[in-house]
Parts: structure tokens; C-alpha cells; sequence
């Protein structure tokens, strides 16, 4: 696994793989990496099976608010790096330093104004401007030809989309399923912060993405109906939001509504030790 640490030595791997006419699969990362994060490894890999797999663990300061959790965010790079080959990857970019990747002067961002305010944005209000910041960065840096993100994420992977698409970045963006744990968890980084009992309790968010999915192929489109007791089921921490909304625009449906449309229902769920989201589709 060659490791880069700086810009002009990721930089000089870009162009030798040009040279090289090899394809290149990219996956950007915080770091702690588990099952969900080692499938888009292997995705990349799937989709150039000659080329070049490149992993970034890089925990950016930027989409973290004061008082959240940069400071104690895990970290444990040798696993990951070991675990990132083992799925396929050849290649990692690890800046050990935030201003490798935010030089000094005056800031420079990136937004998607209106799919950046809902659901998470509610509550983070410039969570995604920092994510979308880094990701144009590494997406300059790298010029992929496949970048692959988790839709455990979904309100994250549908702003960058609209990102790329807008900023004409290079290759394609791919979405790739939430992996879960064997009771339904969904597969976190921040899971590591959960108590036992939290981690018990947190068996409520994805249990109720399940029990809407099954009113929702039993033929319910109300939303009413198919949100019922969501309040309930999800007290087991201090509800962030639970919301259905169009899967495409991330526009809300009204409590009185009858969905006709492919949609998301995404939840934020907050415990003493960490804040949870989770998310299905409904089509
Ligand atoms: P991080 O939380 O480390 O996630 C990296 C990628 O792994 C994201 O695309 C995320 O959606 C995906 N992922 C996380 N858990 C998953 C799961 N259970 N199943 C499938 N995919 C999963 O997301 C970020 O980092 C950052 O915001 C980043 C995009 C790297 C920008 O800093």
C-alpha cells in the first residue's frame, strides 16, 4: 500500500497513473474504517479492475461544529490501512495536518444552497458546507473516474451528486447500499461511542425504517400513517428528526400528504454518547 502524505506527492501518483492510462476508483474517508467504508472499496476496485484504488482517511475539521466530536473522533490508521488493502485498494491519501488541506488566507467554500439546510443541516447548520468543501478539494486533486459513497449518508451523497454534476468534476459518482450489522444497526464510525445500553437501544431506528417499509409495501402512502408512532418508537434517544421526503429533492412531505414518489425516510436519533442517522428508500 503506498501511503501519500502531502499534495505534490498526490499530485505525482495522479499523473503517473495518466501516464499509465490506468483507471482510477476513489473513496474518500474519516478513518475507522468498518464493513460499510470497505464496500466502496471493493466497489472501486469492481470498477477498475487494473487501476488504481485510491482510499483518503482525512478527519476534516471543517464539517465539525465547536462542541462536537473532532477532538475525540476515532482514529486508528494502521488498521485501516490494513483493512483498505486487504478490499482492494492500492493507494492512500493520509494528510496528517488540516492545513495541507485548508492553507492559510482567506477561506474558500463550496454549498448547495436549500438541500443543504434540511434534515441533518437543520441542526449542522455548516456541516455540509465543510464537507462539500473537502470533497471539491480531494475531487481536483484526484480526478477520478469513479467516486464511490456510502448511502448510509443520503442526504450527504445526494448534495455531493448535485455538486459534481453542477461543478463538471470528472467521472462518475456512485452510491453504494447502507451496510448493517447482523441485528439491523447501521455500520457508524461514531457506533464505537454508543454504551452497551445505548447500543441496545439504538436497535429502535433501523427496527422502525423496517416496520415503514413493511406498511409501505403493504400498499400505505399516507404519510401520516406510515410515520404512526414514530415519536414512541424512536424516544429511546432524543429525536433529531424523522422525516419523509421526495428521495430526489429532499423536499418534505406534509403530515397530510399521500406520497406518489420514490422517497427517503431519513432519521437523526441523539444518545449521550453520539448521534445517530439511518435512512431508507422507499419506492
Ligand atoms: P465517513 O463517515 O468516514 O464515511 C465515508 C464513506 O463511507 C461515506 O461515503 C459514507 O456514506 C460511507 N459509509 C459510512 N457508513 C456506511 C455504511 N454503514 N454502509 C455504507 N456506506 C457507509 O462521510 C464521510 O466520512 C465524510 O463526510 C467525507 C465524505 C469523507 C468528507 O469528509
Amino acid at each position: 500500500m503506498k501511503i501519500l502524505r502531502d499534495i505534490p506527492s498526490l499530485l505525482a501518483w495522479r499523473a503517473e497513473a495518466e501516464a499509465a492510462g490506468r483507471g482510477v476508483g476513489f473513496v474518500p474517508t474519516m478513518g475507522y474504517l468498518h464493513a460499510g467504508h470497505l464496500s466502496l472499496v471493493e466497489e472501486a476496485r469492481r470498477r477498475v479492475p487494473e487501476g488504481e484504488v485510491l482510499l483518503s482517511i482525512f478527519v476534516n475539521p471543517t464539517q465539525f461544529a465547536a462542541g462536537e466530536d473532532l477532538e475525540i473522533y476515532p482514529r486508528d490508521e494502521a488498521g485501516d490501512l490494513a483493512k483498505a488493502e486487504a478490499a482492494g485498494a492500492n493507494v492512500a491519501f493520509c494528510p496528517l495536518d488540516p492545513e495541507i488541506m485548508y492553507r492559510p488566507g482567506p477561506p474558500v467554500w463550496v454549498q448547495v444552497e436549500g438541500l443543504e439546510q434540511r434534515l441533518c443541516g437543520a441542526s449542522r447548520p455548516t456541516h455540509f458546507r465543510g464537507v462539500c468543501t473537502v470533497v471539491s478539494k480531494l475531487f481536483n486533486l484526484v480526478r477520478a473516474d469513479v467516486n464511490v459513497f456510502g448511502q448510509k449518508d443520503y442526504q450527504q451523497l445526494a448534495i455531493i451528486k448535485r455538486m459534481h454534476a453542477e461543478l463538471f468534476f470528472a467521472g462518475e459518482v456512485v452510491g453504494m447500499p447502507i451496510v448493517r450489522e447482523a441485528d439491523g444497526l447501521a455500520m457508524s464510525s461514531r457506533n464505537a461511542y454508543l454504551s452497551a445500553e445505548e447500543r441496545q437501544k439504538a436497535l429502535a431506528l433501523s427496527g422502525f425504517l423496517r416496520t415503514v417499509e413493511a406498511r409501505w409495501a403493504a400498499g400505505e402512502r399516507r404519510v401520516a400513517a406510515l410515520l404512526a408512532d414514530a415519536k414512541t418508537v424512536l424516544s429511546v434517544g432524543e429525536i433529531d428528526y424523522v422525516t419523509l421526503s421526495d428521495a430526489e429533492t429532499l423536499e418534505p412531505w406534509a403530515d397530510d400528504a399521500t406520497v406518489d414518489r420514490p422517497s427517503v425516510l431519513a432519521l437523526a436519533v441523539k444518545f449521550a454518547g453520539a448521534r445517530l442517522i439511518d435512512n431508507c428508500v422507499l419506492r
